[in-house]
C-alpha cells in the first residue's frame, strides 16, 4: 500500500476533521443540450481524471454536471445521430468515438466542433476555447459563471451546416450533418499549416477558414487563427451548451 503514505493519511484526516472539502471540489462543467435533437457528449481527458466515462446521452433540455479536478485538461464535443444498444455498443453519424457510448479515452472522429479546456492549478488561470480546426458538426458555446478576469462567453452559435461549401459537406441522405475542415478535405499544406506554411506568419487565413470565422467569430477557424480565439478566466465554473440560443 505504497499509495497510502503517512502524509496522505494525515491530509485526508485533516479534510475529514475540518470539513474543508472545497479544497478538492474542482471546476464544474454543466453540459446543456439546448438543441431540438439528442446529443451524446464525448469527453476526452488530456490530463487528469476521466469524466463520466467519457460519454453519455443528453436529451433535448437535459443537463449534466461534470466535476474536474485542478489541473484538468481535455476536450468536450457533441455526437449526433447515434444509435446504441443496451450494452452501449453502436455508432454515431458525427463525432463517433469508436462504436461505443462511453468514449473512455477515445476521441471523436472529425468533423467535430470542440470545446477545449485547461483548468488552472491551485486557483490559477483557466484557458478555454471553441475550435473548428477539426471541422464543425453542431453549434456549441461556452459560458462562464462566477469567475474573475476577462471571462468571455464564446463559441459558434450559427448553423455552419447551412453555409458549408459543397466540397466540405458531409451528407446523410439529403441533409448536411457536418462540415469538414479544408485541411481534412484537401490535405494541402496551406490549409493544414504544414511544410512551408508551418508558422503563424506563413499560414494566413484562407477563403475556407474565413467562412468558418464569419459563422463563428469567437472560435478557432484554423490551426494558426489569431490569439483572440483563446480565452482565460480564473476560479470559474463553466456551462458548455449545445445549440446556444444567442
Ligand atoms: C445541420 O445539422 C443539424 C444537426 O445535425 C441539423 O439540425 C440542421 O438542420 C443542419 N443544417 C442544414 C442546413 O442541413
Ligand atoms: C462551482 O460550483 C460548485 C458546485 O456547485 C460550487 O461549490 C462552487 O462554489 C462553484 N464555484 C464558483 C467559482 O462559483
Amino acid at each position: 500500500m505504497a499509495n497510502f503514505s503517512g502524509s496522505h493519511l494525515l491530509f485526508f484526516s485533516f479534510i475529514i476533521a475540518t470539513g474543508t472539502l472545497s479544497v478538492v471540489s474542482g471546476t464544474v462543467f454543466t453540459i446543456v443540450n439546448s438543441c431540438s435533437f439528442n446529443v451524446w457528449p464525448g469527453v476526452l481527458t488530456g490530463n487528469g481524471a476521466q469524466l463520466n466515462d467519457g460519454g453519455f446521452l443528453l436529451t433535448p433540455g437535459a443537463s449534466v454536471d461534470l466535476t474536474a479536478p485542478a489541473g484538468w485538461s481535455g476536450r468536450i464535443w457533441g455526437r449526433t445521430g447515434c444509435n446504441f444498444d443496451g450494452s452501449g455498443a453502436g455508432r454515431c453519424l458525427t463525432g463517433d468515438c469508436g462504436n461505443k457510448l462511453k468514449c473512455a479515452g477515445a476521441g471523436g472522429v472529425p468533423p467535430v466542433t470542440l470545446a477545449e479546456f485547461t483548468i488552472g492549478n491551485g486557483g490559477g488561470q483557466d484557458f478555454y476555447d471553441v475550435s473548428l480546426v477539426d471541422g464543425y458538426n453542431v453549434q456549441m458555446g461556452i459560458t462562464t459563471r462566477d469567475g474573475s478576469g476577462d471571462c468571455q462567453n464564446v463559441g459558434c452559435v450559427s448553423d455552419l451546416n447551412g453555409s458549408c461549401p459543397n466540397e466540405l459537406r458531409v451528407m446523410d441522405g439529403g441533409n448536411v450533418v457536418a462540415c469538414k475542415s479544408a485541411c481534412a478535405a484537401f490535405n494541402k499544406p496551406e490549409y493544414c499549416c504544414t511544410g512551408a506554411f508551418d508558422k503563424p506568419e506563413t499560414c494566413p487565413p484562407t477563403d475556407y477558414s474565413r467562412i468558418f470565422k464569419a459563422a463563428c467569430p469567437k472560435a478557432y477557424s484554423y490551426a494558426y487563427d489569431d490569439a483572440s480565439s483563446t480565452f482565460t478566466c480564473t476560479n470559474a465554473n463553466y456551462s458548455v451548451v449545445f445549440c446556444p440560443r444567442s
